[in-house]
């Protein structure tokens, strides 16, 4: 096993596209510029066998790329290289359009909440800040996730500790300690997944916006939700896996769930799925 080769200078810009039209709102200043990312090559094995063998996948810089496939084919493992939490092999090649190295830059937000039992609501929200012993930083941030967790409805349990919550509530806290940290890069699995079918629709409008000018992959297994919030969208499939052609829809981030263009692409990205999972990428 090998870390991923980082970020070398002076990488070409013809790597990164840029032909996707912006969206009217705006990043939030103070923001660093997000990067575009590349990854090429890239090759994990599990026990011999191999979970991808020269994938490719570029995130343009301040879009949302969202990611499908089916259980198992390798999204979370996918995220987890990106965020440098499982070393590819040896070719596997990451670089940024910058060409500053990723660390620091990269909010997580795991599959499962990680959400730490001794610690209440707001103190989970602002694990971040607390863990790097920062008190200017973590003082901002209980500003930031205090209003942030009465956005997503918790606003009257700052002091409830995660096992007095619903699965539900765990992922809105686990969204919020994301977005708390405020950066460039944004890795999301599966964010939205605990969530009735309302809540979904009014957390995925709140993440749009405090998304905006950030460069995000975000997992789901929710056609929808990536027709309402993808710049771009690719369908994972095979195995080794590959990804298929990206999906480009129209229009600002976050769509309408009843526009006829999102239920087109909803449409589309159920029939790559189905494909997906009867045999490969198409
Ligand atoms: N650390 C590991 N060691 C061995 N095998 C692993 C490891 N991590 C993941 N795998 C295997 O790699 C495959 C892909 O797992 P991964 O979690 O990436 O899938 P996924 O697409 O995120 O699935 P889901 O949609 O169910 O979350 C699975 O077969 C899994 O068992
Ligand atoms: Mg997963």
């Amino acid at each position: 096993m090998s870390s991923i080769t980082a970020a070398p200078t002076g990488a070409s810009s013809s790597h990164y596209p840029e032909g996707l039209a912006r969206d009217a709102g705006t990043a939030p200043t103070g923001l660093p510029a997000a990067p575009a990312i590349r990854l090429s090559a890239a090759r994990v094995l599990f026990e011999g066998t191999a979970l991808f063998d020269g994938l490719t996948l570029v995130l343009p810089a301040g879009r949302t790329t969202c990611l499908l496939g089916p259980s198992g084919v390798g999204k979370t493992s996918l995220l987890r290289m990106i965020a440098g939490l499982l070393a590819p092999e040896d070719g596997t090649v990451l670089t940024t359009s910058d060409g500053q190295a990723l660390t620091g830059r990269i909010a997580y937000m795991a599959q499962t909440d990680l959400l730490l039992p001794w610690l209440d609501v707001l103190g989970n929200a602002t694990l971040g800040p607390r863990l790097r012993g920062d008190a200017a930083a973590r003082a901002q941030a209980r500003q930031r996730a205090t209003a942030l967790l009465q956005d997503v409805g918790l606003g009257d349990r700052l002091t409830a500790r995660p096992d007095a919550l619903s699965g539900g509530m765990r992922q809105r806290v686990a969204l919020v300690r994301t977005l708390v940290e405020d950066r460039p890069v944004v890795l999301m699995d599966e964010p939205f997944g605990a969530l009735d079918a309302i809540s979904r629709l009014q957390l995925q409008d709140l993440a749009a916006r405090l998304l905006v000018g950030r460069t995000v992959l975000l997992v789901t297994h929710d056609p929808l939700e990536a027709a309402r919030l993808g710049h771009r969208i690719h369908v994972m499939a095979g195995a080794p896996a590959t990804l298929d052609t990206a999906w480009e829809p129209q229009g600002a981030v976050p769509r309408a769930a009843t526009d006829p263009g999102v239920l087109a692409t909803q449409a589309e990205l159920l029939r790559r799925l189905a494909d997906a999972t009867a045999g490969g990428a198409s």
